[in-house]
């Protein structure tokens, strides 16, 4: 705790008569913000290189303080950087370290500066790299896909609607589905990366200052792209970090689903895939089970980052402006759904990558779209040819049979423009074979998803 020896131990302690209380420290200390430090002391070594430049310090306390600063870039890389219990968050630590290196100039780092600004910019600071990682994941997954496409071949397989079977599709154009959703989760990523490389380094508390601050010089040495125009805003928003957990939620959602169609894969019922066996887990009661809990839990987890974009909407709701320390709760929450979100694609990925798909094939019936698209492409108004297979498909049921099962006397003693060949549609690989629609549930259409797939994630 902080004792009387600490003399000097909060940055504000000017105002105060006494040290603050263990129960305040113990309740507004944040230490989720220690992965900033790296983040932290960049905008630092920004901020004294701009404060030098401009005149605002002299050249020479410039240059103490960014030696001092790399010497403690230097031991946070190489994570000898020791925290203390008097440091009251990453920005603390750090003025209290550069003040141990250096001696008392290192009191002229906050000049023209405040911890609101500084703790914006270290965020997005944070979050842009954190950007190109979770898309370099995504990446990695959607590539892992690709590739377990390109194995299964030309399987075919039921798709469905209401979870009932639908149409004969290929395997691969199913799989196919799930990696188009992630790649327009890779375009948001990417989206809000660019808009996260806006500086608010220079905005100070939330007006700004009277001294001659250049953030676009700061901005430059960061390699941001632009720079806030209103100090408000820049200390006050944090609709990027919305922004950043609904990609995060989307893309959990998007796993979320492809989890569930995992674990209905292994089902005896489904019995579409088999999963490793090093990457299931037993049951401790059941012998024979095989559990596909990596999937079960990127369900589960996506729970929490679904709660995590609801948690940083009401953060923000009710807030006046400019900077209040509700903030402080943004960074737990980020971190929470960037941190799950780049476990589960490693996880589901792994599962995925090593699935084994040996899937039954569609029923009988599957083929009874097929059958009135053939009345169809013969004049026959869609929706009485609709009808006429649905009397087809009655007469069967009650005989006990399937489409499948039908010759061509069934057919024509329902409709007489029923012909021999009809019967063929019946088969799931022709019926794919003959779906040439754009998009749809080809072979043809699997390669061009595929080339175009593969483009977008090189
Ligand atoms: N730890 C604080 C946060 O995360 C830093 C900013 C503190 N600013 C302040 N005015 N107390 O938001």
């Amino acid at each position: 705790m902080l004792k009387e020896s600490d003399d000097n131990v909060t940055l504000w302690g000017g105002r105060f008569d006494s040290l603050p209380d263990e129960i305040l420290w113990r309740y507004t200390v944040d230490t989720s913000d220690r992965r900033l430090l790296l983040d932290d002391i960049d905008g630092s070594l920004a901020h004294a290189a701009m404060l030098g430049s401009a005149n605002i310090i002299p050249a020479a306390e410039a240059a103490v303080l960014g030696d001092g600063l790399a010497r403690l870039r230097e031991e946070a890389a190489n994570g000898r950087f020791e925290w203390q219990c008097s440091d009251e968050d990453v920005h603390t630590a750090v003025e209290r370290r550069l003040t141990e290196l250096v001696g008392s100039v290192a009191g002229k780092l906050h000049t023209g500066r405040s911890r609101n600004d500084q703790v914006a910019l270290d965020t997005r600071l944070y979050l842009r790299r954190n950007a190109t990682e979770r898309r370099n994941d995504i990446i990695r997954f959607v590539d892992g896909l690709l590739d377990k496409v390109e194995g299964v071949g030309e399987i075919v397989v039921p798709s469905y609607t209401h979870l009932q079977q639908a149409q004969a599709v290929p395997l691969a154009h199913h799989l196919l589905a799930h990696a188009w959703m992630l790649v327009r989760d890779l375009d948001r990523f990417a989206a809000v990366e660019v808009r996260l490389s806006e500086s608010p380094l220079g905005a100070g508390a939330a007006g700004g200052s009277s001294l001659p601050l250049n953030p676009a010089t700061t901005a430059a040495e960061l390699n941001m792209q632009s720079v806030f125009a209103n100090s408000m805003d820049a200390v006050a928003s944090r609709d990027l970090l919305s922004e950043y957990v609904f990609c995060c939620a989307q893309t959990m959602v998007h796993l979320s689903r492809l989890a569930t169609e995992a674990i209905l894969w292994a089902t005896a019922e489904f019995g579409w895939a088999t999963f490793s066996d090093a990457l299931t887990s037993g049951s401790s009661a059941l012998p024979h089970k095989q559990n596909p809990d990596i999937a079960e839990l990127v369900r589960g987890r996506a729970a929490a980052v679904i709660g995590d974009a609801t948690a940083v909407l009401t953060l923000q709701k009710g807030l006046p402006l400019a900077y209040n320390r509700d903030f402080q709760e943004d960074k737990r929450i980020v971190f929470h759904a960037d941190d799950t979100l780049a476990a589960s694609l490693e996880a589901l990925g792994a599962m995925i990558g090593a699935a084994d798909f040996h899937p039954p094939p569609p029923s009988g019936w599957i083929g009874a779209l097929d059958l009135a698209e053939v009345l169809a492409s013969r004049g026959v108004p869609f929706r009485e040819a609709h009808h006429v297979v649905g009397r087809v498909v009655m007469t069967l049921i009650a005989d006990g049979r399937t489409l499948a099962e039908a010759d061509i006397d069934d057919l024509v003693v329902i409709d007489e423009r029923f012909i021999a060949d009809d019967l063929d549609v019946l088969d799931p690989i022709t019926s794919v074979a003959r779906r040439l629609s754009p998009g749809g549930g080809s072979h043809v259409s699997v390669q061009g998803q595929l080339e175009r797939l593969r483009e977008a994630i090189s």
